[in-house]
């Protein structure tokens, strides 16, 4: 193919899972030669520990526009990442958008591309939890009914979107692209020990970590916003703490809550060692050796399950239920004595085994640009 017909391609990313998701696919764009790819980064996430960390750990190149648009609320961040993208998207018009996930910037970047009649590929589609009190469930619906072509990671997606009335033609299975980037980074993941010295834990906790240790994330508005339910949490952590050391990787929006209400006392009196956000190496390092996960993250439910751990997830519903049909997870919702007794179960009996899903093998990204090159040949002028 001559230099004038590559295809032009722009992805967005702006918080972390979207760079665990996005690393895979603009390796496989870039390599396959046909694709000139830009990389905009909405700046959605901004700190060191969420963003630059990412981006060196899973050899992403540097954004090469980053809107900077910051914190604020779903609306705020939509509207600013509106704005900022307009002005890119209309001077310098690509071929494609690649959004992934469900966040904000996912949405905002939809809705922009569509007004500029921008044909939208969105990986993670036909996700749906049934809750719309949940953001991301929001930007989901949204993001797939904008969308052109829509990759699913797991087949009873299709269904969801079928019933939407989304055209067949336009859906394709193509498996996990969060599992690409587990598979390239297992072998560089950081030892237990190592990333537990890193975030201050003693010598002793240190030994007892090594012997079994649950990992922990905690960070929907759901669980975290509300300080009588995150207390609630709190103390149910530290209850589990007692028969198994814990490690709470605490995000920005809980720590904010924590530090609000000064609930943080009683976790450093138990076995729990609290830390910033972890890297991605350092997260996947704890996670394949922990003896379980307490976590509301989709990512932390999908790679459990890819590694075989058994997940106890704080929520009434899951949009990944294929992780709880085949893979390790069950959700237990957000009351403490539910979580109390869940861990207790694992802890007894070992926790639930599973099988990793349909698809889920490392290759999801190399199955995204062929059905984006597909889609855009289909597209080209006679
Ligand atoms: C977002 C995504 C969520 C994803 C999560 C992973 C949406 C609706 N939610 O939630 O799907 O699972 O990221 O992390 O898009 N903050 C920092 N530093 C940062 C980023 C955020 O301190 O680098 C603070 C913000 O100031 C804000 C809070 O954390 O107060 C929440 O950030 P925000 O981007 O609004 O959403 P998340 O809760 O991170």
């Amino acid at each position: 193919m001559t230099k004038a017909s590559t295809w032009r391609v722009d992805c967005i990313v702006g918080a972390r899972p979207n760079f665990v998701k996005i690393a895979p696919i603009m390796r496989a764009l870039r390599a396959d030669g046909r694709f000139r790819v830009r990389l905009v980064h909405t700046g959605q996430h901004y700190d060191v520990a969420m963003n630059d960390v990412f981006f060196q750990e899973l050899a992403i190149p540097a954004p090469d526009i980053n809107l900077e648009i910051g914190s604020g609320t779903g609306t705020e961040q939509t509207a600013r990442i509106m704005l900022g993208l307009e002005g890119v998207l209309a001077t310098d018009r690509p071929d494609m958008l690649v959004v992934v996930g469900d966040v904000n910037s996912t949405m905002a970047a939809a809705l922009v591309a569509a007004k500029l009649l921008i044909p939208i590929t969105h990986v993670e589609a036909g996700l749906r939890s049934g809750d719309r009190t949940m953001p991301e469930e929001i930007n989901r619906l949204v993001t797939d009914r904008l969308s052109d072509l829509l990759l699913t990671t797991e087949r009873e997606a299709e269904g969801n979107l079928l019933k939407e009335g989304i055209a067949p033609s336009q859906i394709a299975f193509v498996g996990n692209v969060m599992i690409d980037s587990l598979h390239a980074s297992l072998e560089r993941a950081r030892p237990v020990h190592e990333t537990l010295a890193a975030h201050g834990a003693t010598a002793a906790f240190i030994a007892t970590a090594e012997q079994g240790f649950g990992f922990v994330t905690l960070h929907r508005p759901s669980n975290v916003d509300d300080p009588a339910t995150l207390r609630g949490l709190l103390g149910a952590l530290c209850d589990i703490a007692r028969e198994l050391p814990l490690v709470f990787a605490v995000h920005p929006r809980t720590r904010a809550t924590i530090e609000a209400n000064g609930l943080g006392a009683g976790l450093a009196a138990a076995q729990i060692l609290a830390t910033p956000p972890l890297s991605y190496l350092q997260a996947i390092g704890l996670m394949r050796a922990a003896r379980l996960a307490i976590t509301d993250s989709g990512g932390v439910q999908e790679e459990t399950t890819a590694l075989g751990v058994p997940c106890i997830t704080v929520r009434d519903n899951t949009e990944r239920p294929i992780t709880v049909l085949e893979g390790t997870n069950a959700l237990v919702g957000s009351a403490p004595e539910r979580l109390r007794a869940a861990a207790r179960e694992v802890l007894s009996t070992g926790g639930k085994t599973g099988r990793v899903p349909e698809m889920w093998d490392g290759k999801a990204a190399l199955r995204i640009v062929a059905h984006v090159a597909a889609f855009l040949e289909r597209r080209r002028p006679a």
